[in-house]
């Protein structure tokens, strides 16, 4: 593994991409980006309220602008959303951990306020039709798996880093 790629974090909802790429950024001493807080940071409105207010299709626009500037970027840890595997450049970024775990695992790890922050967790239906759907792209899309059903975040945290060292 390249020491200045980047790491950019892959999976659905609620699988700790973000607090992950941060304690992983943390550990490694590199810049941490969030591709949803840049998003929210960028237009002062929740995921949520983006989706609400221009539509899903301008948030993806929005995630392939953060992708098109990621590939410039080194030596960083990424967290991504879960939808993000869908940009057209996201090999070029750098190396892609997938954060695997069950839909049940990751529908009981999210809160009723985390859930409302979600647009497409709101339906729990449209949410395993949408899991369903993308397990493969992840799948096909990461250059690491790390399962993380009841594993801690050290406990993840050092086997990333054995990976990369
Ligand atoms: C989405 C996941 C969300 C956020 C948006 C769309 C998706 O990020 O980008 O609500 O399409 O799966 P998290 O994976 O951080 O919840």
């Amino acid at each position: 593994m390249m020491r200045m790629d980047n790491i950019i974090f892959i999976g659905f909802m609620g699988c700790g991409k973000s607090t992950i790429a941060r304690a992983l950024s943390v550990e490694l001493d590199r810049i941490f980006l969030d591709s949803d807080l840049l998003i929210e940071t960028k237009f002062k409105q929740s995921v949520n309220e983006i989706f609400k207010n221009k539509g899903e299709c301008f948030f993806r626009e929005q995630e392939q602008k953060l992708a098109d500037f990621f590939i410039f970027c080194q030596n960083t840890c990424i967290a991504s959303g879960g939808g993000f595997i869908n940009v057209k450049n996201l090999e070029k970024i750098g190396s892609s951990v997938y954060l695997r775990a069950d839909f049940e695992y990751l529908k009981k790890r999210l809160n009723k306020d985390e859930i409302t922050k979600r647009p497409l967790f709101f339906d729990e239906i449209k949410a395993k039709k949408l899991y369903n759907e993308r397990i493969k792209i992840y799948e096909d899309k990461a250059d690491v798996i790390l399962d993380i059903e009841n594993k801690s975040i050290d406990e993840l945290i050092s086997e990333l880093k054995k990976v990369f060292k």
